[in-house]
C-alpha cells in the first residue's frame, strides 16, 4: 500500500539530502511512497526544481508527490510527518523570539495534524528548537496520542557513536547502549557509561575518564555549532540521514537494540510528565518504548537533570508566550 510522507521546510537544505532517499525508499522499502511536501510560499518556486528533479530521477517507488502551502493539505491522510521546516535563529534574535517564531509555526502546524491526520500518525520534529516545537505541536493535536510526537536526537547518538568508534578503533557497528539524554542543544547528555562494542565496555577500552569528561562530552553537544562554523551552515546531509534513520526504525523496531529519541516523558529519570525529553528508547510493533530500570550515576543524573531544567524553561518560556 502507498506509504503518504509529509516533509515541512521542504525546500531547505535538509530537505534537499532528504526527499531523494525518501522517494528512493529509505524508509519504506519496496512499498509505493507518496510525498507532500509543505512550503511558505516564497519557496514554492524552488521547491517544484526539486520536484523536477525527483521526476528526474525515475524513481521506481515514488507513486506522487505533490506541493503545497497549506499544513492541512499536507498532513491529509499521512503515515508519517517529518516537521523541518522552522525559522532559523537571525542575528539579533533572542532565544525567546526564536521560540515565539517556531511556537507559531507549531501550534499551526499542530493544529492541522489534529484536524486531518490519522491518531497512528508519527511526527518526527527536526525543526529547532526540536524538543519543544514537538510539545508545542503536540499540545495542539490533542486527539493523536502524545507518544505519536517526537523530536530528533538520533544525530547527536550518531555523532556520539562516530566519536566513540574512533578513539576505541572499533567499527561504529559493533557499539551498543549508548545514550543521548535531555535536550537537543548543548546541554545535552551523551551517555557512553553503559557503552559496549563486542562485548566489553567501550570506557574500559578506551580507558581515559578525561577524555570522556574533557572531549567526547562537549565535542558531540557542541557538533551542531562546530558545522555551522566550519560550512557557514547547518549540518544538513547528516541531519537528513539521523531522521530517516530514527522514522525507520520507529516504523521497524530496533530488534532490542537501544536507539535515541525525544519522546514524551512519563515521569522516567525524574524527568517531569509531558516534557519531550531524549532517552534510551526500544521500538517493538510500532512503538517505542523508554529503556526502564538504569541505574544512574551521580555525575550522569546531574547531568540528565541539567538539560531537562533547560527544557522545562522552554516550556515555561513558551506558557508564557501562551502558546501552550
Ligand atoms: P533551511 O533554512 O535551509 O530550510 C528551512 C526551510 O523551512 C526553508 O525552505 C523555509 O522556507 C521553510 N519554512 C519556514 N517556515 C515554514 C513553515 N511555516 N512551513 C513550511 N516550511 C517552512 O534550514 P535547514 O538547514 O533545512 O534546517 C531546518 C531546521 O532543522 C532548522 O531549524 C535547523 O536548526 C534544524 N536542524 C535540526 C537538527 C537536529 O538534529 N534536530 C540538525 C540540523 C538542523
Ligand atoms: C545541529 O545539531 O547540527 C543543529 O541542530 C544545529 C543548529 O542550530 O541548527
Amino acid at each position: 500500500m502507498t506509504k503518504t510522507i509529509a516533509v515541512t521546510g521542504a525546500a531547505g537544505q535538509i530537505g534537499y539530502a532528504l526527499l531523494f532517499r525518501l522517494a528512493a525508499g529509505a524508509v519504506y522499502g519496496d512499498e509505493p511512497v507518496r510525498l507532500r511536501l509543505l512550503e511558505i510560499p516564497p519557496a514554492l518556486p524552488a521547491l517544484e526544481g526539486v520536484v523536477m528533479e525527483l521526476d528526474d530521477c525515475a524513481f521506481n517507488t515514488l507513486a506522487a508527490v505533490d506541493i503545497t502551502d497549506d499544513p492541512r493539505t499536507a498532513f491529509d491522510g499521512a503515515d508519517a510527518a517529518l516537521l523541518v521546516g522552522a525559522r532559523p535563529r537571525a542575528k539579533g534574535m533572542e532565544r525567546a523570539d526564536l521560540l515565539e517564531a517556531n511556537g507559531a509555526i507549531f501550534s499551526a502546524q499542530g493544529k492541522a495534524l489534529g484536524e486531518v491526520a490519522g491518531s497512528d500518525i508519527r511526527v518526527v520534529v527536526t525543526g529547532n528548537p526540536a524538543n519543544t516545537n514537538a510539545l508545542i505541536a503536540s499540545t495542539h493535536a490533542p486527539d493523536i496520542p502524545a507518544a505519536r510526537f517526537t523530536a530528533l536526537t538520533r544525530l547527536d547518538h550518531n555523532r556520539a557513536l562516530a566519536q566513540l568508534a574512533a578513539r576505541a578503533q572499533v567499527p561504529v557497528s559493533t557499539i551498543e547502549h549508548l545514550a543521548i539524554w535531555g535536550n537537543h542543544s548543548a546541554s545535552q547528555y551523551p551517555d557512553a557509561t553503559r557503552a559496549t562494542a563486542g562485548g566489553r565496555r567501550v570506557l574500559d577500552i578506551i580507558d581515559d575518564e578525561a577524555w570522556v569528561r574533557e572531549h567526547f562530552i562537549p565535542t558531540v553537544a557542541q557538533r551542531g555549532a562546530a558545522i555551522i562554523a566550519a560550512r557557514g551552515a547547518s549540518s544538513a546531509a547528516s541531519a537528513a540521514n539521523a531522521t530517516i534513520e530514527h522514522l525507520r526504525d520507529w516504523v521497524h523496531g530496533t530488534s532490542g537494540q537501544w536507539v535515541s529519541m525525544a519522546v514524551p516523558s512519563n515521569g522516567e529519570y525524574g524527568v517531569p510528565e509531558g516534557l519531550i525529553s531524549s532517552f534510551p528508547c526500544t521500538v517493538a510493533g510500532g512503538e517505542h518504548r523508554i529503556v526502564e530500570g538504569l541505574e544512574i550515576d551521580t555525575f550522569s543524573q546531574a547531568r540528565i537533570d541539567a538539560s531537562v531544567a533547560e527544557l522545562a524553561e522552554e516550556r515555561e518560556a513558551t506558557r508564557a508566550l501562551g502558546l501552550l
